[in-house]
């Protein structure tokens, strides 16, 4: 039950250009990248890819530059497809998050006091947040109790920062064949039951709904923890990095929110590494690269290219005010596989940071760590106060 070795962590068996080593080959290629070659040969052996127009062409993929197409449908079978499938689960998820969030939304002032004040450890606190407002999306209230209990292990032994480490090898590989167990019998069942006319009621049903007659319940199971990993885990870490970035820069409180969650994710995107394989010998950004090669597309540093952004390493949320590099931001990557969830992602983000700059003053403290490098980029461990703000009466 292990997130994948690229950006996102999505799926389970990409590969990270040094496995198990991400925090390294985040300083290695920051130190590496000097703001001026943007596609170099790193010392790691991998071509890396800091050149926003590069970076689209890996990641948009318009003229089969390289191999592979995105990280979320990729399972250890393979590809999940066919494309048309993968289109359809992108859309019915995101259709079905965006009716919860409508329906749900009066939710999140209570959600926000009851989790998050007076104080909570972050960034653990940012995705149980996320994992209790969007519960019945990721298992609809009547689904088995085992399995329930079964998602809640997950996020707490695979998708929490730094939470496999917390567990021996054959401890997560036990773990992991029980907990892909019940996820197998259970999207079994409901394959058995498939009764396309009626709307999903979470996202295993948009999995099974919309996947092929007769799809492996293996690789399904494997696409939902995609979501898993996406919902719980990486909205979670961006909700992270927008409140540690505010704790630490109580100046910048009052910024929009929109500019705000914008502005941490362009700092701390948290689908930060893609790797890739070049299809055939051709140039890249003025590198030959071959289909032997390993190529690194880091967001990351095309976020803080100092040719397209003043002051890359700065927080600054009021930058989106005004007219900014689109072309060298890709948060939620770029082409046709860009994030089916971008926009509810985004949505939420957005209310939770209104909500708590609005209704509460946010401190944080923390020791000055970096952040927590692995396939997705999670904010350090931190913690944050959030008081009543004596203009808002009811809250705690
Ligand atoms: C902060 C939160 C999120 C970030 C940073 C993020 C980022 C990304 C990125 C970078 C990709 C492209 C991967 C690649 O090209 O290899 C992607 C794809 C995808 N994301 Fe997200 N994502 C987030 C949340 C979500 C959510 C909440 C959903 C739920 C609907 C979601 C659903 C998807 C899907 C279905 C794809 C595959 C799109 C396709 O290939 O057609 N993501 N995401």
């Amino acid at each position: 039950m292990e997130s994948s070795g690229t950006g996102q962590g999505y799926g389970e068996t990409a590969r990270t250009p040094h496995k198990g080593r991400a925090r390294d080959t985040l300083s290695l290629l920051s130190a590496e990248f000097d703001g001026t070659h943007d596609v170099w040969r790193s010392a790691m052996g991998t071509v890396c890819v800091a050149d926003p127009e590069s970076a689209r062409a890996v990641l948009g993929n318009r003229d089969a530059v390289v191999a592979e197409a995105s990280d979320f449908y990729k399972t250890r079978h393979g590809d999940f497809g066919p494309r048309a499938a993968q289109i359809r689960i992108g859309r019915a998820a995101r259709a079905l998050i965006r009716r919860h969030l409508d329906a749900r939304r009066a939710e999140l002032p209570g959600l926000v006091s009851e989790l998050l004040a007076p104080s909570a450890v972050w960034p653990d606190a940012g995705n149980l947040l996320v994992l209790r407002h969007l519960r019945d999306v990721l298992l609809h209230r009547d689904a088995p109790p085992q399995l329930h209990a079964t998602v809640g292990q997950i996020v707490r032994r695979a998708v929490l920062a730094g939470a496999r480490h917390r567990h021996s090898p054959p401890s997560r590989l036990l773990f992991r064949r029980r907990a892909l167990n019940f996820l197998h019998t259970e999207i079994r069942d409901r394959q058995r039951q498939l009764a396309p006319t009626r709307d999903p009621r979470d996202l295993l049903d948009v999995v099974v709904d919309e996947s092929e007659p007769g799809a492996d319940p293996k690789d399904l199971a494997e696409v939902y923890l995609s979501f898993l990993f996406a919902t719980v885990g990486s909205v979670g870490f961006a909700l992270g990095w927008s409140v540690h970035l505010l704790g630490t820069h109580p100046d910048c409180q009052a910024a929009e929110p929109s500019w705000t969650v914008r502005e941490a994710l362009r700092l701390w995107p948290v689908a930060w590494l893609f790797a890739r394989t070049p299809s055939h010998v051709q140039t890249l950004g003025g590198e030959e690269v071959t289909p032997r090669d390993l190529l690194a597309v880091c967001t990351y540093l095309v976020h803080r290219h100092p040719k397209y952004w003043e002051r890359p390493d700065d927080f600054v949320p009021e930058r989106w005010a005004g007219t900014v590099p689109d072309a060298a931001y890709l948060p939620f990557g770029y082409g046709p596989h860009t994030c089916a969830g971008a926009t509810v992602t985004m949505r939420l983000l957005e209310d939770l940071v209104e909500l708590i700059t609005r209704d509460w003053r946010l401190s944080v403290t923390h020791d000055g760590a970096g952040p927590q490098v692995g396939p997705a980029l999670a904010p350090p461990r931190f913690t944050a106060v959030l008081s009543a703000r004596p203009d808002r009466p009811g809250r705690r």
